[in-house]
Order: C-alpha cells, then structure tokens, then sequence
C-alpha cells in the first residue's frame, strides 16, 4: 500500500469514529435543547452538526471533487462566513431526521472519493485530497469540542460518550507523579535560539503555524504544572477578586460588570468548601484537577496575586516542545514532536479524546513530561498565554481563509496546538473546553493559567496598568513590544 493510501485509509477510520463521537454528543438531547437559547458563546446544535456536513462536502466533494451541491440551499444555511451567528436560530434548518440523512449522505461520498485511488485530485493551489480530509476531519473535531462545552454552558447532562473510553472517572486511574517527584518548583529553561512554528515536515499544517522562524529567547522559568483549583481557590478566597490592584484595567471593568466573585461554574457551599458545575450536576471541586472555565482576566489577575505572570506563546512552546543541550546549559535545534518525543499519544501521555470522562489532576501523567519537565503540555485542558494572535512572518492563508486571518489582533490565549500537524486527534480533551477567544470576552471561557516568572524580571516595576506586563497592556490590544518579534497564540477557532 503506497503511503498516501495508507494516510488516506487512517483518515476515513479516523473520519467515522469522529462522526460516531459527533453523533453521541447529540443522539440524547431533545429537538427543543438541540435549538436551545441564543447566545453569543454557542450555536444551536442542529446548525452546529449540519455545518459539519456542510464543511466537508464543500471542501471535499465541491471545491475540490468538484460535484454540485447536494443541498441547494445549504450554502445559505450552514455556511459559517455567510450566516451571521445571531440568525442561526431562525433559519429554516434541514429537520433532526434530514441533518443527520444529509450528515451521512456526505460522509458517505467523502470516503468514497478518499478511496478512490484512481484519483488524485488537487486545487489551483496544489493543495490534495489528502489536506482536505485532515482539513474536515479536524475542524469536526473542534466543533465536537464545541458542542463538548455548548453542553457545559448550557447545563445540558454529560455526554454518554463511550467510544475508547476507560471505565473509571478521572482522577482514579490517572498516574500520578512518582514519589519525591518535585513539581512545585519551576521548570529552568536556558536561553537560545528556538523555532517556532512548525516547519511543515510531518504532513498536514494549519496555515497560523506557517512559517516556521527562529526567535532568540533568553532564559526563563515556567511552572511544571497548570494551575490547579487548589491554588486558585486560595486566590478566590484571598479576596482576590474584589482587589482591583491584581487586575487589568479591562479585567477590572469586565469583573465589576460580570459580578464575578469566582470562576464561574463555582459555587461555596458552607464556610470551606467549594463545588464546581460538571454539566447538569454540581460536584466536589478537585483541588488537584486543573482550574477551568477562568478567562484571559481571572488568570491574569491570578498570576499578578501569585507574583507571576502568563507565558508567551514562545515560551511555552519552548517549554513544550524544546530539547536543552547535554550539559542543560543551552538549547538544541531539535524541536520534539510532542512534549514527550516522537511516539504518538497514549492514555498514559495525554487526556485526550475523552479518555479519562473528565480532567485528570495537574499532577498526573508523569510519562507526558517535556525535555524540561513540564506536564501535560497536550490534553487535559486549554491554558492561556500572554500573547496575542498574530501571523507568522511570511504568512500565507491557505485555502480556508476564514481559519485564521479574519482572527489575526483578535483574539490571544494558547494551547496545546502548538505542534502543528500533531493534533490529528479529537479536540475533545476532557470536557467542554472553550477554545473561542469570543467567550473570553464575555467572561466565559476557559483555560487554565500555567503562570511563569523569569529569574532577573521584575515586570511589577514596568509601566503599564496596574503593573501589567509591558506587552500585554489590554486584552485584544496590539502587543506593540517590538514589531519584529511576533509574540502570538495559536487557537483553534470553532466557530468559523
Ligand atoms: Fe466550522
């Protein structure tokens, strides 16, 4: 089997198991939840798995198998960039019967082309058969995601999703960190000349990791673990939300209009103890499970109470991805394909795919730890950055010109897609993380902080609003540090 066929085999198994995953996230909801109530963080989830369809059969069948539309309506129906979200909820949508008849309809003809190894079809602009199905199959994923935290928000129950899963709840069957394992310490990167990006070497690459290009960076230390609702808890119950000192000046604006006492899925029950929301049910907190559901504000304002602040995109990609020379002084010109090395992901390695039904504690999954001992680097949950979104030096938007450009200053936040092509894997990590840097601003997304200080930096001294980083003076802002140096964020957008 020639390699491309073979791919090509991965991807159509990798295509229906996506579209069981999909399909399990809906099956239990009533037609009433599938609509459910407008807001500008969700979409109605009829809309949400037709465009799914929609998007495969356009770029696969359409634009490049070059076939005439199944549906004659449906590019005013389901096409994101044409449908204004606030209208998805009136739109005369194809009924439950009908989506899930045309959801198949497509797949069905999607695989056929993928198979058919008489054909080897590309676009104006060489892009394959190949690139359109990593392309469909991973923006299913994302919207799986999305539909993942849409349950969230809108308390709907946890999804019954049994595909691969293991058969005990999160926290009991994670491995834990080996005995005298030190993770409350930072992790000490060197300085050096480090890649970021990807170099487009391991197949399919979204067009915001392009192109790869060095960036100097001198030497850091950055937290081993993400922040867990231990630690935040003592933030919360600091007062730290009601101290305008620890926030930004729009952190403080949103806080005081939200009326945000604490991350918003928490609620106190007695004097000591905190519950967390998991769905439709209100659970024990975790204090070792990593805090979610905090927007880019509440980890900001986190990091400036812990005398810490958010790392940049680089510096957390390094910390990610990077190798120190052998005498740990330096850095090497490798960059591994995941935190751990080259082999592909285990359960062991990452909470992915919903493998553990929730998160897994900060400090588990010792066999994830990066060249610098960073943990869970991928899986688990999304966590935040100090940097904005931004293209790359020499970017090129590829044939989905949505992705990222109409995003670019938009938006900031990080996470674990930083490897590129690594993610052909579902998106769904343990629950409904929100990836939209639109919740963010409506206070509502999530993301956990890994807070990082450098050894010689004192940005409390920097100007800037009530001690903000210099090159973060306010959410969505241009960084402005130094043009030549793009500090960015890579994010998944789901709702394009
Ligand atoms: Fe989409």
């Amino acid at each position: 089997m020639a390699p491309t066929e073979m791919v090509n085999a991965q991807l159509i198994e990798a295509l229906r198991e996506t579209r069981n995953r999909t399909l399990a996230l809906v099956e239990d909801l009533s037609d009433a939840q599938l609509i459910g109530p407008r807001l500008q963080i969700v979409n109605p989830l009829r809309w949400e798995v037709g465009h799914i369809a929609w998007f495969q059969e356009y770029w696969v069948l359409r634009q490049l198998g070059d076939q005439p539309p199944i549906l004659q309506q449906g590019d005013l129906l389901y096409d994101s960039a044409r449908v204004a979200h606030d209208t998805r909820w009136e739109l005369p949508l194809l009924a439950r019967d009908k989506t899930l008849a045309y959801m198949e309809r497509v797949l069905e003809r999607v695989i056929d082309q993928a198979g058919d190894g008489s054909r080897s079809p590309k676009d104006a602009d060489g892009y394959d058969l190949n690139y359109f199905l990593n392309l469909v199959l991973l923006h299913e994923q994302m919207h799986d995601e999305a539909i993942a935290y849409t349950r969230q928000t809108l308390s709907y129950p946890t999804p019954a999703l049994a595909v691969g899963n293991e058969t005990k709840p999160a926290g009991q069957n994670a491995a834990s960190s080996p005995a005298g394992a030190d993770l409350t310490s930072d992790a000490e990167i060197p300085g050096g000349i480090f890649t970021l990006g990807s170099n487009c070497d391991h197949g399919f690459t979204f067009d915001n990791e392009l192109l790869a290009h060095d960036i100097e960076i001198p030497a850091l230390a950055i937290s081993k673990t993400a922040v867990s609702n231990g630690d935040f808890k003592q933030f919360v119950e600091d007062r730290g939300y009601g101290r305008s000192e620890l926030w930004s000046t729009p952190g403080w604006q949103w806080r005081t209009s939200a009326k945000a006492e604490h991350p918003v899925y928490w609620q106190r029950e007695g004097s000591d103890r905190w519950l967390r929301r998991s769905f439709d049910e209100w659970v024990a907190l975790g204090e070792g499970l990593p805090v979610v559901h905090v927007n880019w504000y509440e980890a900001d304002a986190y990091c400036r109470w812990a005398g810490r602040r958010l790392p940049t995109e680089v510096e957390w990609e390094l910390a990610a991805s990077g190798v120190p020379t052998v005498d740990g002084h330096g850095l090497t010109t490798n960059k591994r394909r995941y935190p751990w090395g080259d082999d592909s992901p285990t359960a062991a390695r990452a909470n992915l795919d919903w493998n553990k039904f929730e998160y897994v504690p900060v400090d588990s999954l010792p066999d994830s730890d990066s060249a610098f001992g960073c943990r869970q680097m991928i899986g688990n949950v999304w966590e935040w950055t100090a940097s904005d979104f931004k293209p790359y030096p020499g970017f090129v938007a590829g044939p989905y010109k949505e992705y990222s450009e109409p995003w670019f200053g938009k938006s900031q936040g990080a996470s674990w897609r930083m490897l590129g092509d690594t993610f052909a894997l579902s998106f769904i990590t343990a629950t409904e993380i929100s990836t939209r840097p639109i919740d963010a601003m409506y206070g509502r997304a999530s993301g956990p902080a890994r807070c990082k200080v450098s050894e010689n930096e004192d940005w409390h001294s920097h100007s800037g609003s009530a001690g903000f980083p210099p090159w973060k003076s306010h959410y969505g802002a241009s960084l402005g540090v130094d043009s030549e140096t793009p500090w960015q964020s890579r994010l998944a957008i789901t709702d394009v």
